[in-house]
């Protein structure tokens, strides 16, 4: 069986957010002022989240990316992650935003992690303290050193582009990607931070950061899977590393939309704008059965939003924000 939508979309990728705690506190995603935590009982235990991950395998899905919050903050990832890999996960990725990694690094590959995102949205230390609201810096660009050492490599670095913050950093973030390999990838900024402060102006259209690497060092597209959130290229000339670029807002990819999403505390959302989640942990709770989850879970998954609506006017951003959906 294959989850599938009624525009005919096949469902076969899970993010599942295994917290809603993240060591960051990045201005395109999270406020400054705290924000209440959910309770620890809110939060799915890892015998639930074991029992969520079969449930989803035996609907069809294959690609399992674990996030957060900050996903290294949970005690136990590596478990969970040995135990998805033990029920087959054929493609088992994690996005983290890197303090963490390096000292995790061996016991995460140990456990069957196979990829890794890492986020970095300045090459510069103070703007990237701005950005995160830490001094993380240089843990984090170790971090990526040890990644890019391993099995885990190329590592993905995600930068989110935000006009007057770093957008004058796209030919670093090139440059950085020519001399580790890595996987650069720009995303453009949603409107999903806690702040309430996107605007249209602050998106960096991915057509404008093509554009000045071209100009600078000529890029060949490379194919990608049709669901996939990136267009892929490489540098002409034959350097390593690789450049993704991730366009929600100017070129939207929804209609190959392949995703859904399980929050910390235990909801199902069908897309990252939906306007509501719906509750598996209550069912959980209440003694459903298997076949109740699986019935459950297609029908609303055949609901799922034809796509976003960031560009029509009257939008309205989800109530949820980035770091409590999972990114
Ligand atoms: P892989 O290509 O499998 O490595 O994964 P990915 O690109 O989905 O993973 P990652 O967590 O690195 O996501 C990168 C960014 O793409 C996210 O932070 C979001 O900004 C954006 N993104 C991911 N999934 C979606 C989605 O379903 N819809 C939209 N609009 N944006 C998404
Ligand atoms: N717009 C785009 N991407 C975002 N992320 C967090 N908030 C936003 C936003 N408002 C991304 C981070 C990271 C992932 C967890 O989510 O860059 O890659
Ligand atoms: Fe999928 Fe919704 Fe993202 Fe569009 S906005 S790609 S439908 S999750």
């Amino acid at each position: 069986m294959i989850l599938h939508d009624k525009f005919g979309r096949q469902i076969t990728d899970l993010r599942i957010s295994i917290t809603d705690r993240c060591n960051f506190r990045c201005v395109y995603c999270r406020s400054a002022d705290p924000e209440n935590y959910r309770d620890h009982d809110e939060i799915l235990s890892w015998p639930e989240l074991d029992r969520l991950a079969r449930v989803f395998l035996s609907l069809g899905i294959r690609k399992i990316r674990i996030t957060g919050g900050e996903p290294l903050v949970r005690d136990g990832v590596e478990d969970y992650l040995a135990r998805l890999h033990a029920l087959g996960v054929e493609d088992l990725s994690m996005t983290t935003n890197g303090h963490l990694l390096a000292e995790r690094c061996d016991r995460l590959l140990a456990s069957g992690l196979r990829r890794i995102n890492i986020s970095l949205d300045s090459l510069d230390p103070g703007k990237f303290e701005r950005i995160t609201r830490t001094k993380s810096f240089s843990t984090v660009m170790h971090s990526i050193d040890v990644a890019q050492k391993s099995r885990l490599a190329p590592a993905k670095v995600n930068a989110v582009l935000v006009r007057g913050i770093n957008d004058d950093e796209v030919e670093a973030f090139a440059l950085f990607a020519r001399e580790t390999g890595v996987i650069m990838r720009y995303i453009e900024f949603m409107p999903l931070d806690a702040d309430r402060h996107w605007t249209h102006g602050l998106v960096v259209p991915a057509a404008e950061v093509h554009q000045r690497i071209h100009t600078r060092w000529p890029l060949m597209q490379i194919p990608h899977e049709r669901s996939e959130t990136a267009r892929k290229y490489r540098f002409a000339d034959g350097a390593p590393g690789e450049i993704g670029l991730i366009a929600p807002v100017t070129q939207p990819f929804c209609g190959h939309c392949s995703r859904i999403r399980l929050t910390a505390d235990g909801k199902l959302r069908t897309c990252l704008f939906s306007k509501e989640d719906h509750d598996l942990r209550a069912l959980l709770r209440e003694g459903a059965s298997d076949d109740d989850l699986v019935a459950y879970i297609s029908s609303i998954v055949m609901e799922k939003e034809e796509g976003h609506h960031i560009n029509e006017p009257g939008f309205v951003p989800p109530s949820r924000t980035m770091v409590f959906i999972g990114g």
